[in-house]
């Protein structure tokens, strides 16, 4: 497909601008030599090349896109029209409180859902994405711990089968990890966690369910724990798609927790945001809290500053318009919709792990929550074929491929999320897709390593594409 630059002709502009009537080129701009260097596209032309990328891309409107860890979930439309409504979509935030009080009644109920749901007592909607969330969490442990002199606390214990951004955030805000294995299981290894804790702990960083799709039975013994050893527990909540409205992480026992509001509270994600990682916590760590909150007194909203706070780490209220739509969300669902999403997200990733067991090993082969690990490790040694090209061959049946060799400690990983907006055709859909696959790829595998054969590129360099990325188009001279 041709690039927008490579469009067009000098000289054509867009019909709706009036004719240029001022200088080309500011002769003052700093730095400024030359005229800069633009595309000239007419209307239809501009509009022809998004239409054209549009249909290059591949979106949950698309299709099924059961990418694990990731809750590709459907976003209900109505979400869209509660965060286009002037009132939420055009104040700005330095407006004097009594002119956006519907706004802060907004952030101030989203909280009380949001607490609810996760079992804590106060939250914060500035941290811009999940992992934003965690650094943002495990600063406010950071200076809770300062506050009662114990500085010394800097080591964070974080499982193996983690999301590779719980020690990237520790690490950035401070502490140093210490990883501790799972069991056969999947679950923490309890012995490992006994010997990990000690005066040094500032804390854990647990997903549960876990990325291998795991709900943690000792989660009550784990936080007792690294209670008991003087430590915080963190909850990383990217996963709660699988047990909210059915299970709390404050009843599990802990204190500090983030939400993937662009994940589990269907706001479009992906393609770099805007997202949202709203951090909860206890009540004794709620001084601490970066940013603004809002107080209701005798029916009238204000924005305080916690006692303490940490400071701010995003502008003003962080992405209000993604907490209206998890606002709108949470309101449509209620208290009967929520546990009912948690429970069909679960049962439909049962329904396919079941379905798939007799053909691809299950290194996890109980009951799995909202999503499950499959490995083909006996195909690559047996006959060659690999995770990825299972991954890739999905796209030629129309499909998103599931997330690939993560989580790490299962080889020739494929993690399945098809989230609770799926219906049991898709599903069934997907499943014969899976099972042609596998018999496809053993008879024929160098077929299956030349897949995907429809779609705009097959298989990029993918190496060079992360460490090259040609970002920035040169004119011909
Ligand atoms: C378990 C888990 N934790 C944290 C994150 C990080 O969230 P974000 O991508 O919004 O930074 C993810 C994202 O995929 C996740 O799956």
């Amino acid at each position: 497909m041709k690039l927008i630059f490579e469009r067009g002709k000098a000289g054509r502009a867009l019909s709706i601008l009036p004719p240029l009537d001022v200088p080309e080129c500011l002769p003052d701009v700093p730095g400024r030599k030359t005229v800069p260097h633009l595309p000239e596209v007419s209307e239809n032309e501009l509009s022809r090349h998004y239409t054209e990328l549009a249909k290059q891309t591949y979106g949950v409107n698309d299709g099924f896109y059961p990418l694990g860890s990731c809750t590709m979930k459907y976003n209900p439309k109505v979400n869209e029209e509660a965060a286009a409504l002037p009132g939420f979509a055009q104040i700005h935030p330095l407006q004097p409180e009594h002119t956006v009080q519907g706004a802060l009644e907004a952030l101030h109920t989203v909280e009380q859902e949001l607490c609810e749901i996760t079992g804590m007592d106060a939250m914060t909607f500035q941290p811009a994405a999940g992992a934003h969330g965690e650094f943002t969490g495990l600063l406010t442990i950071k200076a809770y711990l300062k506050s009662r002199g114990e500085e010394h606390r800097k080591k964070i214990i974080v499982p193996d089968s983690a999301h590779g951004t719980n020690p990237a955030s520790a690490v950035m805000a401070g502490f140093t990890i210490v990883n501790i294995p799972s069991g056969a299981d999947g679950c923490v290894d309890l012995e490992s966690l006994r010997n990990a804790v000690g005066e040094d702990t500032a804390g854990l960083m647990l997903t549960n369910p876990n990325t291998l799709g795991l709900f943690d039975r000792n989660i009550l013994e784990i936080t007792r724990i690294v209670h008991e050893a003087g430590g915080l527990c963190y909850y990383d909540g990217a996963n709660l798609n699988a047990v909210m409205g059915l299970a709390r992480p404050g009843d599990m026992g802990f204190d500090v927790i983030h939400l993937n509001l662009h994940k589990t509270f269907s706001t479009p994600h992906g393609g770099g945001g805007p997202g949202s990682g709203p951090v909860g916590c206890k009540a004794f760590l709620r001084e601490f809290l970066p940013g603004i909150r809002v107080n209701c007194k005798d029916g009238v909203f204000h924005m305080e500053h916690p006692e303490r706070t940490l400071g701010s780490v995003k502008a003003f209220y962080g992405n209000f318009l993604v907490v209206v739509k998890a606002l709108t969300y949470v309101l449509m669902l209620g208290r009967e919709g929520i546990p009912e999403a948690s429970s069909n997200a679960v049962l439909n990733a049962n329904y396919m792990m079941r379905k798939l067991e007799d053909l691809y090993d299950m290194p996890y082969p109980d009951a799995c929550m909202h999503e499950f690990v499959m490995s083909l490790e006996r195909q690559k040694h047996e006959n060659g074929v690999t995770a990825m090209d299972v991954a890739k061959s999905l796209q030629d049946y129309g499909i998103h491929p599931p997330t690939m060799y993560f989580p790490l400690i299962v080889h020739e990983a494929l993690m399945v999320e098809p989230t609770e907006t799926e219906s049991k055709e898709t599903l069934d859909a997907a499943i014969q897709a899976f099972r042609e696959i596998f018999a496809h790829a053993a008879e024929n595998p160098a077929e299956a390593a030349a897949s995907p054969k429809t779609t705009p590129i097959g298989r990029p360099d993918e190496v060079q594409a992360a460490r090259k990325p040609v970002l920035r188009y040169s004119w011909p001279d």
